[in-house]
């Protein structure tokens, strides 16, 4: 499976740093790097229609995500940007269900599926974000948590309505904090999704890529990103960083 790197900009960069951040990583990468590693950069909504002329005035192989979409396809819905409006602007992928938005948006599964399904509708691809709080980790419950973030973000997804999905493996205690899930954690917890996903009727082996999330570095990256079940990163503070960025993407192992 190709592996892919998403750096996740958060609410920082306005978009002529977003254009300067994406011109550094583009200049420091290695040469035809896309034809092994897929890279994907997530500004936020603002930033997408200028980093988007810079990428295909200059043939740039990078592509870019929202780091959000509506659950609903238009109307009276101030602020909400749709899958429609991304779709018009080429945009390939999408994060949602990024534990930020679940726990300070107050964002629940059901609202995450309806945008699984919108996204899903404009080709797309979906990175769904999940995860568990330290309480349930703490307390073992962790993998019954991430069952039903899964079941329930996932209720309804047809086979015939399905492209690529990418889910990717948050723990909220990794986020931002310094301290990555160790691979023993990794590995069991993307084991444990593959399993439960690879029992839907709509799985397709080809299409679902099972990355993880949370505090990957330069340090720690090699590490997690040569393990074979692990199809890639969502990396938020060190995307931020054109060097860091550019060294997680080289510790793969080609
Ligand atoms: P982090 O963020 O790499 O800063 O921990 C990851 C994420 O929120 O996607």
């Amino acid at each position: 499976m190709k592996k892919i790197i998403i750096g996740n900009w958060k609410l920082n960069l306005d978009h002529l740093q977003g254009i300067q951040l994406l011109q550094k990583i583009n200049y420091s990468l290695p040469k035809d790097v896309e034809e092994n590693i897929d890279i994907v950069l997530a500004p936020s909504h603002t930033s997408l229609r200028s980093l988007q002329t810079v990428i295909s005035t200059d043939k740039l192989k990078i592509k870019l995500s929202s780091q959000d979409v509506s659950m609903y396809k238009e109307g009276a819905y101030t602020g909400e940007v749709s899958s429609t409006q991304l779709e018009k602007l080429d945009i390939s992928y999408s994060i949602i269900g990024h534990s930020e938005r679940r726990t300070l948006l107050n964002e629940n599964d059901e609202i995450i599926n309806q945008k699984l399904k919108r996204l899903l509708e404009q080709r797309i691809t979906p990175i769904f974000c999940f995860g568990e709080p330290i309480e349930n980790r703490e307390n073992n419950t962790y993998l019954e948590f991430i069952q039903e973030q899964l079941n329930e973000g996932l209720k309804g997804i047809r086979k015939d309505n399905m492209n690529e999905i990418i889910f990717a493996y948050e723990p909220i205690w990794a986020i931002g904090t310094g301290q990555v899930a160790t691979i023993e954690n990794i590995i069991e917890v993307l084991d444990f999704t593959k399993n439960l996903i690879s029992s839907k009727s709509f799985y397709n082996q080809e299409k679902s890529r099972f990355i993880y999330g949370g505090s990957v570095s330069p340090d720690n990256s090699e590490e997690i990103l040569n393990l074979n079940i692990v199809d890639g990163a969502l990396v938020g503070g060190a995307s931020l960083d054109s060097d860091k960025f550019v060294k997680i993407v080289n510790s793969i192992k080609l």
